[in-house]
């Protein structure tokens, strides 16, 4: 081991595996960082001087005091390329050294900008700088009070050289502090200290600490309303996660003032705040800004547009029918009263008398069928009153049929078709339709556009538009990212999440569905308001006896003007 004689030469050192220390000085040959190297040929040939499959690579900064301006030039460079490494192989740790604090702060906010570190890979700093100093360096930069970072202090000089492990806990029962996890001599090696370990978990237990977080209403994710005395209610899905998760890791939730989405999540990149506790769809263009915990909801853009509502109802005459029974009816229409009109006209000139029309018949058949009194004059002889009783009984089926069946298309009416897939809304696209998240839309639905009978307004279109994954943001390469994410799959695998949203849903719903029904019973005092039959329900009769007068005012006109045709032409031709 002849690292520590490497005194003031500024180094970095990347390790890809664990298990190899390099001894590295400028004797050791080793390669130096010189700004054209590309890694993959330092790490082939670390590996062939090594004789493993394991790679290490070294990168080197080795410049003079003069040339301090250089190694700041040169660090993103270095830490872009350590990082492309990092992210190409399983790179377990990382090892920093130098014994200059200028460096070190440097090499901290650089690393931070280069996203060289995320949890799972381990820092390791070597350096020697007096205690004060190195509290100071620990608590002030978050590459090494927050991430997976030791620093090994080099105390006194060889021979009696000694050295001490420090690591930094942001949150323990005694608050954030600077800790010494182990010590190091020549001759009993590195000891851990009573209950420590050398790369201790940071955030499986924050002890009650403040965490600050973002966040703005946007239910049903999340909602703020006054409670008393200044204070402020949450509520919402996202909210109640964040709640749970705050439960399991032990946190309490302080919610900063933000008056814009922007600042929400501004504050997550300047790692002011932990996170954005409101879900974010998961774009890439947000991903150079900002990192997602696990994706917890799955959604979709959903549209939702006018319901149809009610069919033109005149056809509601005819629905009780099916079309070959209309047409069965129309045809003992015609043929009853010939029969009829024959089997008089047979009896008439047998027995003699007043001679009735074929008119009369057959509009006393057809009163009979609509339920009109018996008429007299039709039943003089045996055989008509047989065929006349048949015709009752026949009449009294038909209508009772009917009128049953009406009753029921008149309350019941059949909606008209309303557009479900994307194709069926690119058709319809004379009517609006709003694109948004389901659950919001499903939300704003329950709440304003319900009816006192529990029916809605607007209705959710089967097919969705696109698929859409959210997740909270969290600054880049946050280390806690696992431990939320442990907590976010346990909240989610769980169903909470969708009982929550479901809860949310039917409470909105029972509110706006009273108050309708309060709204409405002011209107009107009758409560079976909303079972009368409306115009729409009988607009059919309306237009049947519009209908009716239109003829008959057709006949109207046409009957004198026939007749006076008849006259005029008659007198000519005469
Ligand atoms: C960097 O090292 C390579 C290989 O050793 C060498 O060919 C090149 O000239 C060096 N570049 C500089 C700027 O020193
Ligand atoms: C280093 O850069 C700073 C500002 O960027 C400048 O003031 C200083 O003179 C430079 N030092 C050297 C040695 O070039
Ligand atoms: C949570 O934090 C408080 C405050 O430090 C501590 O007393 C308590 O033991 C912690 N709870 C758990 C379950 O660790
Ligand atoms: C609530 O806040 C307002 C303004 O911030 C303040 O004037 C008022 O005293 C507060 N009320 C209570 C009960 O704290
Ligand atoms: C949390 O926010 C408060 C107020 O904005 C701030 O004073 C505090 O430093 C923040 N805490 C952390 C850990 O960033």
């Amino acid at each position: 081991m002849k690292w520590w004689r490497l005194t003031m030469v500024r180094v970095i050192v990347i390790m890809a595996m664990v298990n190899l220390l390099v001894a590295n000085d400028k004797d050791n040959h080793l390669l130096h960082y010189n700004g054209t190297t590309s890694t993959s040929t330092i790490l082939k040939e670390e590996s062939v001087v090594r004789g493993t499959p394991l790679g290490v690579a070294v990168f080197e900064v080795a410049v003079d005091d003069q040339d301090s301006n250089v190694t700041l030039t040169l660090l993103p460079y270095l830490l872009h390329q350590a990082r492309q490494m990092r992210m190409r192989s399983w790179c377990k740790q990382v090892v920093v050294v130098s014994h200059d604090p200028v460096f070190l702060a440097n090499f901290a906010e650089w690393s931070l900008k280069g996203r060289l570190l995320v949890w799972a890979t381990k820092l390791l700093v070597v350096t020697s700088l007096p205690l004060p100093q190195l509290h100071a360096l620990l608590s002030s930069h978050w590459t090494f009070s927050m991430m997976n970072t030791i620093l090994l202090n080099l105390e006194d000089t060889p021979p009696n050289l000694r050295a001490s492990v420090y690591t930094y806990l942001p949150y323990s029962p005694e608050g954030n502090q600077a800790v010494k996890v182990a010590a190091w001599k020549p001759g009993s090696g590195l000891v851990l200290l009573k209950g420590r370990s050398l790369y201790s978990p940071k955030y499986s237990n924050f002890y009650g600490a403040k965490v600050n977080v973002t966040g703005l209403p946007f239910p049903p994710y999340w909602d703020a309303v006054k409670g008393p005395d200044n204070t402020t209610q949450y509520s919402g899905t996202d909210y109640m996660t964040l709640v749970t998760v705050a439960d399991a890791l032990n946190f309490t939730v302080y919610i900063m003032p933000t008056t814009s989405w922007a600042e929400v999540t501004g504050l997550v990149e300047q790692r002011l705040s932990f996170m954005a506790a409101v879900h974010h769809t998961v774009l890439l263009a947000r991903m150079e800004r900002f990192d997602y915990a696990w994706v917890h909801l799955q959604g979709r853009a959903d549209f939702s547009m006018a319901d149809p509502g009610l069919k033109p109802q005149w056809q509601s005459l005819y629905y009780p029918l099916l079309a070959v029974v209309w047409a069965a009816i129309v045809l003992t229409m015609l043929l009853a009263p010939l029969a009829l009109l024959l089997i008089i006209r047979v009896s008439e000139s047998r027995m003699g008398g007043e001679e009735i029309s074929a008119l009369v018949v057959a509009l006393d058949l057809g009163g009979i069928l609509l339920g009109q009194s018996l008429p007299q004059r039709l039943c003089k002889t045996n055989p008509s009153r047989v065929m006349v009783a048949a015709w009752l009984v026949f009449a009294f089926i038909i209508g009772t049929a009917y009128r049953g069946n009406l009753t029921a298309f008149l309350m019941l009416p059949e909606l008209a078709p309303r557009p479900e897939t994307i194709e069926e809304l690119v058709a319809a696209v004379d009517r609006q339709a709003h694109v948004d998240n389901r659950r919001y839309q499903q939300l704003l639905i329950a709440k304003y556009f319900i009816r006192a009978d529990g029916t809605h307004k607007l209705y959710i279109g089967r097919d969705g538009l696109f698929p859409t994954q959210s997740a909270f943001p969290i600054p880049h390469d946050a280390p806690y990212k696992p431990a939320i994410d442990r907590c976010l799959m346990a909240v989610k695998e769980a169903g909470l999440y969708e009982k929550w949203a479901e809860d949310l849903l039917f409470q909105t719903q029972m509110k706006a569905q009273k108050k309708q029904k309060q709204e409405a019973e002011k209107e009107t005092e009758s409560d079976n308001n909303n079972r009368s039959l409306t115009f729409t329900h009988l607009q059919g009769a309306f237009l049947l006896l519009l209908l009716g007068l239109s003829l008959a005012g057709l006949t109207f006109v046409v009957e004198p003007l026939t007749v006076w045709h008849q006259q005029h032409h008659g007198g000519k031709s005469e």
